[in-house]
């Protein structure tokens, strides 16, 4: 058995020899490859988490909108049918490909901490996270990014005007939807979050209980700030009237947001992170998305083996071996880019990935036992990814949340917002697990205006002969989803196969490998077990919505995760 008492030790060994070579290890190219077909499909695909925002998505582009606007369609009809997992009280992290520039943009509409942040309020009296504030009422909710995110889209990207894009959104607002069982059993398991805040049992609690199947929502408010939007811009949320109930909603309620906060929230553009694979580009989210850095670790380790020529059991054990380094810098480094120095460097030079690749046993599990370990709940279904490739070639790959389910569960009265539970992504009690396990350092620490770090990792996937679109909902498991995905595809999968491959995670800590039934045979699960991995069973988890393009026939394939019957890829 390979002990490792030592991490930080080598960690920091390994600091110091990427960094007297990182100049030279960093090759990133700065543009998707010239291989990348610059005519388009000539036709468009959607997929999404409700099938209802895909069809809003193919309404847009039937009228003439690109890529764009469809996505600012596919977000907000899915803030109206999909709250529990994202809404415009929340936030979003999109990669834009303008197809006519050849560019790739990634779009930061994260939350920010509001300026009177208190680290000390989240603190319990036994010194963890207290997670009912932590994760309930205004005061575990950020200053809310997707309302800004989605005009800044129409603004600099879209074709139509942003009321075209917003109007399928407001209809199904308006006239109503049915809601189907998911939903409402998302409902139901929230039903006593819920029911604390009249605002929001007003809304899905009809006469106080979990409505009936057939049930038709209707959500007169959220129409009117959809309206206000689609007529004002950014403004209509974020000044005046809307503003001012989300303001005095908070703050009646012990919260600590003024108008200020709203004032100076910001959508930032950022340079994607560029990862080179096996003659593929993965074009990724940069901090504060600790995603592409943690998938770069990740490829540039295991782009040392040539897992093709080894046995299932031996290739798996070097991806969680990978997984494993991966996620432990994850929780060391990575934070908002505007607050801290990160040694993104190092994190993605190759020659800090060799020095990884050193530390793993060909054939032995390294215990991760630097730090306490602490079971993580079930990731849920909360979040939520789509992904757009329009007939010119524009595509976009966005995951939106309000992080667990309906956020704070606290609807701002009149608005018809659930606010987000955001603050829960930060490291609040450094050292301590957040809701999905992952521990944080002083990087992730919660200041006045800063980002919470987030695992959304949307992504594009460029070979010379096919292109995929691609991002997955499941708090830290979207890491691992994702880098799954992308080697899915690799290895030649189309949307379809790649949604409906079985998953597994490692996360550094707690140290287990989480399996999806059937995910590996009865030989790879002993070959595994007796390398000294501990797998875990449970239920399955993600929501992959996935388009690929396949330049050699100029198809394309949308595939909504199989795992959950509300989603929608199509082909228009
Ligand atoms: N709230 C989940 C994430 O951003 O990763």
């Amino acid at each position: 058995m390979v002990h490792a008492p030592s991490w930080r030790v080598l960690a920091a060994s390994l600091f110091l020899a990427a960094a007297a070579g990182s100049a030279a290890a960093d090759q990133r190219p700065q543009a998707a490859p010239a291989s990348v077909a610059t005519r388009g499909p000539g036709h468009a695909a959607i997929a999404s988490a409700n099938f209802l925002a895909t069809n809003a998505g193919l309404e847009v582009l039937g009228k003439g909108g690109n890529a764009f606007d469809a996505a600012i369609a596919v977000a907000s009809t899915l803030a109206v049918v999909e709250q529990q997992s994202s809404g415009l009280g929340g936030g979003f992290m999109a990669m834009l490909h303008v197809a006519k520039e050849n560019r790739d943009i990634f779009i930061d509409a994260r939350e920010t901490a509001p300026k009177a942040v208190d680290m000390k309020v989240y603190v319990g009296k036994d010194g963890k996270p207290d997670r009912e504030v932590s994760t309930k009422g205004p005061l575990s909710a950020g200053i809310p990014g997707e309302p800004a995110g989605l005009a800044w889209i129409a603004q600099h990207y879209g074709k139509l005007p942003l009321a075209q894009s917003l109007a399928p959104a407001i209809r199904v607002a308006t006239d109503g939807y049915q809601p189907d069982e998911r939903f409402i059993g998302t409902i139901a398991e929230n039903q006593k979050t819920l029911s604390r805040y009249p605002s929001s049992a007003a809304i899905l609690l009809p006469g106080g209980s979990v409505p009936a199947k057939g049930w038709t929502l209707k959500q007169p408010d959220l129409a009117k700030t959809l309206r206000l939007i689609a007529d004002k811009g950014a403004a209509g949320f974020y000044k005046g009237e809307t503003a001012k109930r989300l303001v005095d909603a908070s703050r009646k309620e012990g919260g600590n947001w003024t108008q200020a906060d709203l004032d100076a929230y910001q959508v930032k553009e950022r340079e994607p992170l560029r990862i080179d694979y096996k003659g593929y580009r993965i074009v990724t989210a940069p901090p504060p998305s600790s995603g592409g850095v943690a998938i770069a670790e990740v490829l540039n380790i295991l782009a040392g083996y040539d897992l093709a020529k080894l046995d299932a059991a031996h290739a798996t054990h070097l991806t969680i071996e990978a997984m494993r380094r991966a996620f432990r810098d994850h929780n060391e480094y990575l934070g908002d880019p505007d607050f801290v120095k990160m040694p993104l460097d190092m994190l993605l030079s190759r020659y800090y990935a060799d020095g990884l690749r050193a530390t793993i046993s060909p054939d032995k599990a390294t215990p991760s036992d630097l730090l306490p370990t602490a079971m993580a709940p079930e990731p849920g279904m909360h979040t939520t990814h789509f992904s757009v490739i329009d007939k010119d070639g524009n595509m976009v790959a966005s995951t939106l949340t309000v992080n667990l389910e309906f956020g704070s569960g606290f609807v701002a009265a009149g608005t018809g917002v659930f606010l987000n539970d955001e603050m829960d992504d930060f490291a609040l009690v450094p050292g301590q697990p957040n809701a999905f396990g992952l521990r944080g350092a002083e990087a992730n620490k919660p200041e006045p205006g800063k980002r919470m770090l987030s695992s959304m990792s949307p992504s594009f996937v460029f070979g010379a002969d096919r292109t995929a679109v691609i991002g997955s909902p499941g708090g830290s498991t979207i890491i691992t989803q994702v880098l799954e995905g992308i080697l899915a595809f690799i290895d030649g999968k189309d949307a379809s196969g790649i949604t409906a491959q079985k998953r597994y995670h490692h996360q550094y800590l707690p140290d287990r490998v989480d399996v999806e039934d059937g995910v590996f045979d009865a030989a790879t699960t002993k070959a595994l077990t007796d390398m000294g991995h501990v797998l875990r069973q449970r239920s399955p988890w993600g929501f992959m919505n996935v388009v690929t393009w396949d330049h050699r026939t100029n198809t394309l394939d949308a595939a909504s995760d199989p795992r959950r019957p509300s989603g929608l890829g199509k082909v228009q």
